[in-house]
């Protein structure tokens, strides 16, 4: 028999449990915490979630995991992350600070394509290895469900390079992790600065790598960044219906620095979710509210790029949408690893309760990747993705900020970041 892990002893357990699908509007409002209340775990799955004297009676013989008075909850779902590249980008930070900004400097050949360059002179051994140290630090926040893009590489073969990259980390490290191609990350420098370039490549993409991509189960999603400067919608529609065609799923960078409709898009082609939204239109609030796209914000990216400006959380949860959260981990506009930090800015910054916060970086961040049915819940049948926090309140994680809480992280029950 398959031998059970019992996760005893925390001061509050935080379920997130309920339907397996996005939460939208009110029902973010409850988070599902409970006290004296314990999990049990056989092999990759939760078997059981009751009073912690009831599963020791019920498993006598299971290993027991001491939760120490702190909080045990759902692993973070962190389903915006840009993990695989090269050299950080120092100069471009200090560089918007002077008042430059972030589209002006890709203008000038800098931001994503200063990372195309450094990416496609590294070898796929190189970004396997500069990656690892970054997942660990992702999972010593309590994240055990990672979504990595590509969008680095910029010519076929280096996205397939990427996402090769990120099969082998799929394979080789705990957390699970979900790969999304977007190799309309930017129109790459080569074909940028000649006349019908921009066609050219998308045309590469919609039939030269997006078939082996889906032939070779390379990616689930494909995603574009969809942005007046970049992608333009009527672009964006026809590479994302393509990509659905041959059964990889719409994700978008959608209205980030400034509203181009990109989220009305997502709802319309029926996205999986639409992130960013920082400059979204009532009109894209509306259009998100009425969908099954999940509402994915970012405030990192936001608080790094120093716009003063975030996504309108409130106003997309008041509407009646499924908001999640997201690291969106990069070089370039958020070189971030800490969930919990993510989890502070939800409140201080989006204005989110606590617990708003939680079903949105747990149930909402799953439902963001198709997983709303496996991960997010501590529940009976649910993946065994888990993480235990050195707090006995859940409203004390996004308050007590910049503080590393989380003692351990567990991902299909296998540990991810040890307990102390
Ligand atoms: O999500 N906005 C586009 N893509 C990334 C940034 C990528 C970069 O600057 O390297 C983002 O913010
Ligand atoms: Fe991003």
């Amino acid at each position: 028999m398959t031998p059970t892990t019992l996760f005893l002893n925390a001061a509050q357990t935080l379920t997130a449990a309920g339907p397996a699908r996005a939460r939208r509007g009110g029902e973010m409002a409850d988070a599902g915490v409970q006290q004296g209340i314990g999990v049990a775990v056989q092999g990759e799955r939760i078997v059981a979630v009751d009073r912690d004297d009831v599963l020791r009676q019920r498993f006598p013989d299971a290993l027991e995991v001491d939760c120490d008075r702190g909080l045990l909850a759902p692993g973070f779902v962190d389903s915006h992350t840009h993990t695989v590249f090269g050299a950080a980008r120092f100069a471009e930070h200090e560089l918007r600070a002077t008042g430059v900004p972030y589209l002006e400097i890709a203008r000038r050949g800098g931001g994503i394509h200063s990372s195309v360059r450094d990416l496609r002179a590294r070898t796929d051994d190189e970004l396997f290895t500069l990656a690892v140290p970054r997942l660990a630090r992702l999972a010593a926040g309590g994240v055990t469900t990672v979504e990595i893009k590509s969008g680095y590489g910029l010519t076929v073969a280096d996205e397939l390079r990427t996402l090769q990259v990120i099969r082998r980390l799929a394979q080789t490290q705990p957390q699970v992790i979900v790969a999304t191609c977007l190799g309309a990350h930017e129109v790459p420098l080569e074909f940028r600065d000649r006349a019908g370039g921009r066609q050219e490549w998308l045309a590469l993409l919609m039939h030269e790598l997006f078939p082996v991509v889906a032939r070779e189960g390379l990616a689930e999603f494909a995603d574009i960044f969809c942005e007046p400067g970049v992608f333009t919608v009527e672009e964006a529609r026809e590479l994302l219906q393509h990509g659905q065609r041959l059964g990889l799923r719409a994700k978008l960078h959608a209205d980030e620095l400034h509203d181009g409709g990109a989220a009305a898009l997502a709802a319309d082609i029926g996205a999986v979710s639409a992130d960013h939204l920082a400059a979204i239109a009532p009109s894209g609030i509306a259009a998100l509210a009425a969908s099954d796209t999940v509402a994915t914000v970012l405030p990192g990216t936001m608080l790094f790029l120093g716009t003063g400006r975030q996504a309108p959380a409130r106003k997309l949860i008041e509407a009646g949408a499924a908001v999640a959260l997201a690291t969106d981990f990069n070089p370039g506009t958020s070189p971030l690893t800490s969930y919990p930090l993510v989890m502070t800015l939800a409140v201080s910054e989006l204005r989110l309760s606590a617990s708003e916060a939680w079903i949105a970086a747990t149930v909402n961040g799953a439902a963001a990747l198709g997983l709303a049915g496996e991960t997010g819940q501590l529940a009976p049948g649910f993946r065994a993705d888990l993480a235990i926090h050195a707090v006995d309140d859940f409203r004390a994680l996004p308050y007590w900020f910049g503080e590393r809480l989380c003692v351990g992280s567990w991902a299909r029950g296998r540990a991810c970041h040890p307990m102390r």
